[in-house]
């Protein structure tokens, strides 16, 4: 779907009243989905007495209760409960060949078994992994390989102040960097500003620019009002949240011509979008070349310690680990660059392009859209849509990601906003329910490789009894 329908139905949801799964029946889904995971419940008890909101990751998050995972094996997931689950959450998006890959297993208990899960000092993976991205991602001659893509983001925008000798980061709205205290700006909601954490002072972000998503005025003036103090521009060469606010066919484009027109450098973040729309990362399938390169996720596939920092030989050389006379961005990390971190990293990217995960992936993505599209039709009542940027997938419900886009015209009041929150959760809920495990957030879906038939007639028919609870209007 093209950017400009994908903004005209985001905007016909939100001309229209909330279509809803009415609250006797999701309380009755709730009920039922209590009873189905009694595991869960007594885990997340128990987790709540030591740990903080009861669970550790946003992915997690479900009303009334998040669930306690047993195992996973290619697409599907289960529960402590033995539930099943097509898994569209792939570990929020690190997991593209499907869950437990033997070849990258294997390897990961062979390098335990003669060499130790680390020793600090450095282990060939660490090189071969580098050659790897080198060679895949156009943009890359070097990389500087972290523990998580929160600290690769903070490293990029430290190289680009060390390289430049600018102060300001210009963040596009609705974009996610990390939770770092510059980068925890309006990451959900464009517009929003600093939502979620009292911990964060002022001057932590004062450098920090945000801008609307393909606000070219926007970006055209920070520029002119802060000439020649712009560092960088950080974005998600998709738009924000992985596309969830689609950037403008131009937008990239003119975020590298104006960053070449200022001495600022542009940062692409692909912690997701890196080795999941390309091999060469939304770098190569939007044919814009950043200067650095944030990556995360896949590099590891679900293994711990997944964050690097790629960029130019001129800028990346800057990274030192120690001190150094000159120039230089210190960049530090016990654990960056683990030998479990990086040989996954290697051993999964082999895979990748072994079985052509990437396509496969994509495939499906673009199936499972179209087929979705095709049962919302049979809804005439309802404007729900789906659209995918290969192998991520998004389903617009009630659209709550969507409220800026009317901000200007009408307004959309913080009431407003939070039903149309509730209405989405309540069908990710359902849908959970039915067997099918989505973000939670944004109703995004993951492809991986293994996604099949069996997956997709699945989805869609628990989708089928999901519409089903949401009266027929008109
Ligand atoms: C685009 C993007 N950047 C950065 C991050 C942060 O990565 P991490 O969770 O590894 O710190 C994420 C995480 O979801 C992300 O989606």
């Amino acid at each position: 779907m093209e950017y400009q329908e994908i903004i005209e139905r985001k905007k016909a949801i939100l001309s229209t009243t909330i279509k809803s799964i009415p609250e006797a029946v999701i309380a009755d889904v709730k009920k039922q989905y209590a009873e189905k995971c009694k595991g869960s419940i007594v885990s997340y008890e128990r987790a709540k007495k030591v740990i903080p909101a009861g669970l550790e990751h946003n992915l997690g998050l479900a009303n009334p209760y998040p669930l306690t995972m047993k195992t996973a094996q290619g697409a599907t997931i289960w529960d402590v409960d033995e539930n099943e689950y097509v898994d569209y959450l792939m570990a929020g998006g690190p997991i593209i060949l499907g869950h437990k890959v033997k070849e990258v297993d294997e390897k990961i208990i062979e390098l335990l078994q003669n060499y130790g899960p680390s020793t600090g000092l450095t282990c060939e993976s660490e090189i071969l992994c580098a050659e790897e991205i080198v060679r895949l991602m156009p943009g890359v001659d070097m990389v500087r390989f972290l523990a998580s893509g929160t600290e690769a983001d903070m490293l990029a925008v430290r190289i680009a102040r060390a390289y430049t000798g600018k102060t300001k980061i210009i963040k596009i709205m609705g974009s996610y960097h990390g939770w770092s205290d510059q980068m925890l700006l309006s990451s959900d909601r464009p517009g929003t500003g600093n939502v979620h954490a009292c911990g964060i002072p002022k001057v932590s972000y004062m450098h920090t620019i945000e801008i609307m998503p393909n606000d070219y005025d926007a970006l055209e003036k920070a520029f002119a009002e802060n000439k020649g103090d712009v560092a960088a521009i950080i974005a998600e060469p998709t738009g924000g949240h992985a596309g969830t606010f689609p950037n403008h066919p131009d937008w990239n484009k003119t975020m590298r011509k104006i960053c070449d027109e200022n001495g600022a450098l542009l940062i692409f973040d692909e912690v997701v979008t890196g080795f999941r729309l390309g091999l060469g990362g939304g770098q190569e399938y939007y044919n814009t070349i950043p200067d650095l390169t944030v990556m995360g996720k896949i590099i590891t596939h679900g293994y711990p310690s997944c964050g690097a920092v790629g960029g130019k030989h001129e800028m990346m050389s800057l990274c030192h680990p120690g001190r150094v006379a000159g120039k230089s961005a210190y960049t530090g990390g016990t654990m960056s660059a683990n030998p479990i971190s990086t040989t996954a990293g290697y051993e999964s990217l082999k895979c990748i392009q072994k079985y052509d995960a990437i396509t496969k992936a994509s495939d499906y993505g673009d199936r499972i859209t179209a087929r979705l599209n095709e049962l919302f039709a049979t809804r005439k009542d309802l404007p729900f849509f789906a659209y995918n940027i290969r192998s991520i997938v998004h389903v617009e419900t009630s659209c709550p990601s969507g409220t800026f886009l009317v901000a200007n015209s009408r307004g959309v009041s913080a009431e407003e906003q939070k039903l149309r929150t509730k209405a989405a959760e309540d069908i990710y809920i359902a849908l959970m329910n039915e067997g099918v495990l989505l973000l939670g957030d944004c109703k995004r879906m993951y492809a991986c490789m293994q996604h099949d038939e069996n997956a997709l007639n699945k989805t869609l028919a628990a989708w089928e009894k999901v519409l089903a609870m949401i009266p027929v209007q008109g």
